[in-house]
């Protein structure tokens, strides 16, 4: 069965098509209820059950709680109507996928046992792979995933992530996030696909589909859609001008002229409503001194009246971590390395290296690895004035960049500023965030596969030119957006 769900101002309509799910058999035999019965349109459904909806049925429907709270005393006594996990909230550190479906499964239960039987609406930041979940499949994040410049990557991505989502009995993910981040200074610029507002149109439109399924041509626009069990509900986030803030200061203050944040930040919105997204998540940020929330205009007159979503959006966002700590399963880099290199070679791995026994092995060794990068953030937290790259990274760099011939692996959510070390490097990788499989570093590093990322951001000399994007009149960056070099795997003959 197509189900369909949404949230805030159409949540009553969403559940409603859960209940008929769960609770179809109930209806035979017991007093007729309108709502309950599948075979009536879903307009005279949902208006049957907004009347027989009292006040405090109708708050508790349009709040989200997190799991914490989510007692079935809770859930019963409120008639909570959704559910989320923040950041890094499980039922437990290393909780298997029938550890996460019981939990929600009694939450279940508890929201059926009220007057009305609403089922809750369970939602989880899967923003790269089902991040929340131990051993889940953990992807790049997104601006790794512009790199690739490929649509039917991502769309597979998506697919993969709401299958092990449903796995865990998580039917809604508070992704993808449409940011068109212009300034890397921004704690949240790598859940952004680019700086380009038509790369972010082109991964907007695979990945929902991939979250989702796909809707047919007929679908009408605006309709929340979910395409089966094998799909999630997906959230258009942050809207609107989220990755447009002063100084990339997380939920600051977007201060463009209408033209511009229709220009720059609005077309994946409306990408994503094609696509019959589930949900839009209105961001923290203010548009010219006005916060996103109280603005009536861009979402009631443009979101909803012109672009025909039919649903408002989540007034809570989220502030958590997201991808790192422990995953389960994975293979790090230098796993990957392990496993890629011949038996014969020796590897001399140290975190800490030291100056004096590298020049000691120096003639010893072919090549250096050198892997740095920045410490894991997500949001607020990540905000970042001067973009340099964390000690001991640049010292380790110069220590052993000069002495032995090297490869520099960058692991970052943005650029960061690598000119002053770029003469003693004989190469230099941009990694962005690769998730749990190393391998993905390691076979291109080795010749496996060649080289063929595109920078889906400008990358700077340094902040001082922020913010500096593609298409800027003054444009004069270390690499220009685009930039990677293509290259062959290697003859093995
Ligand atoms: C919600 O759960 C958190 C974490 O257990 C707790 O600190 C907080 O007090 C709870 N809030 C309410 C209103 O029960
Ligand atoms: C995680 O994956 C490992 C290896 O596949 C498996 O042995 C373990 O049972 C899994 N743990 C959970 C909680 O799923
Ligand atoms: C933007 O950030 C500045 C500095 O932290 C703060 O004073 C200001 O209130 C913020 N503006 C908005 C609209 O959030
Ligand atoms: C470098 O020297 C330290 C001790 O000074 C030693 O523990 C480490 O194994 C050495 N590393 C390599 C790569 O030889
Ligand atoms: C750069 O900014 C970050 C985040 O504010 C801070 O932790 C770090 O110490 C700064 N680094 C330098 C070199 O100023």
């Amino acid at each position: 069965m197509a189900m369909q769900t949404g949230c805030c101002s159409a949540a009553p309509a969403v559940l409603l098509l859960l209940v008929v799910a769960a609770a179809g058999a109930s209806v035979a035999g017991a007093t007729y209820v309108r709502y309950k019965d599948h075979k009536q349109p879903i307009q005279a459904r949902v208006e049957d059950l907004l009347g027989r909806m009292r006040i405090e049925e109708k708050i508790g429907q349009m709040t989200q709680i997190e799991r914490h709270n989510a007692s079935s005393a809770v859930i019963e006594k409120y008639f909570v109507g959704s559910v989320l996990s923040g950041g890094g909230s499980a039922p437990s550190e290393k909780a298997s996928a029938a550890t996460w479906q019981e939990m929600i499964t009694k939450m279940q239960k508890a929201a059926l046992s009220t007057r009305l039987g609403i089922p809750i609406l369970y939602g989880i930041d899967a923003v790269h792979g089902n991040n929340n979940a131990y051993n889940a499949t953990i992807f790049p994040h997104n601006v790794g995933l512009g790199a690739t410049r490929d649509p039917d990557l991502v769309k597979r991505i998506g697919r993969a992530t709401a299958l092990e989502a449903r796995a865990t009995g998580i039917p809604y993910t508070f992704a993808p996030c449409v940011a068109v981040c212009r300034d890397p200074r921004w704690g949240g610029c790598y859940e952004s696909f680019s700086e380009d507002t038509k790369l972010v149109q082109l991964m907007t439109s695979a990945v929902i589909p991939g979250l989702q399924g796909d809707v047919s041509s007929k679908h009408p626009r605006g309709v929340p859609f979910v395409g089966g069990t094998k799909h999630v509900a997906a959230c258009a986030k942050h809207f609107v001008g989220d990755g447009g803030t002063h100084h990339g200061i997380s939920a600051n203050n977007t201060v463009l002229s209408f033209h511009d944040l229709m220009r720059i930040h609005m077309p994946p919105y409306y990408d994503a409503v094609i696509k019959g997204v589930s949900s839009v998540m209105i961001s923290y940020s203010s548009w010219n001194g006005v916060k996103m929330h109280e603005n009536k205009y861009l979402i009631t007159q443009i979101l909803k009246e012109k672009m025909h979503f039919r649903c408002g959006g989540w007034t809570k966002s989220w502030q958590g971590q997201s991808g790192n700590g422990i995953t389960g399963h994975g293979t790090t880099i230098l796993e990957a390395i392990k496993s890629a290199v011949d038996k014969k070679t020796i590897i001399d791995y140290s975190e800490h290296p030291d100056k004096g026994n590298v020049s000691k092995n120096e003639d010893e060794y072919d090549y250096a690895v050198v892997v740095v990068g920045e410490h894991p953030y997500a949001a607020a937290a990540g905000d970042n004035l001067n973009l340099t790259i964390p000690g001991p990274g640049p010292e380790v760099i110069r220590k052993v960049c000069e002495l032995v011939k090297c490869v520099v692996v960058l692991v970052s959510g943005r650029p960061l500023v690598v000119e002053p070390y770029l003469d003693t490097m004989d190469a230099l990788v941009a990694a962005w965030l690769p998730g749990t499989e190393g391998h993905g570093v390691a076979d291109v590093l080795f010749g496996d596969h060649g080289f063929s990322g595109k920078l889906p951001r400008t990358w700077v000399r340094s902040v001082d030119q922020l913010p500096m994007n593609y298409g800027d009149k003054l444009y004069d960056p270390l690499f220009p957006f685009g930039f990677g070099l293509t290259t062959k795997p290697a003859d093995r003959s």
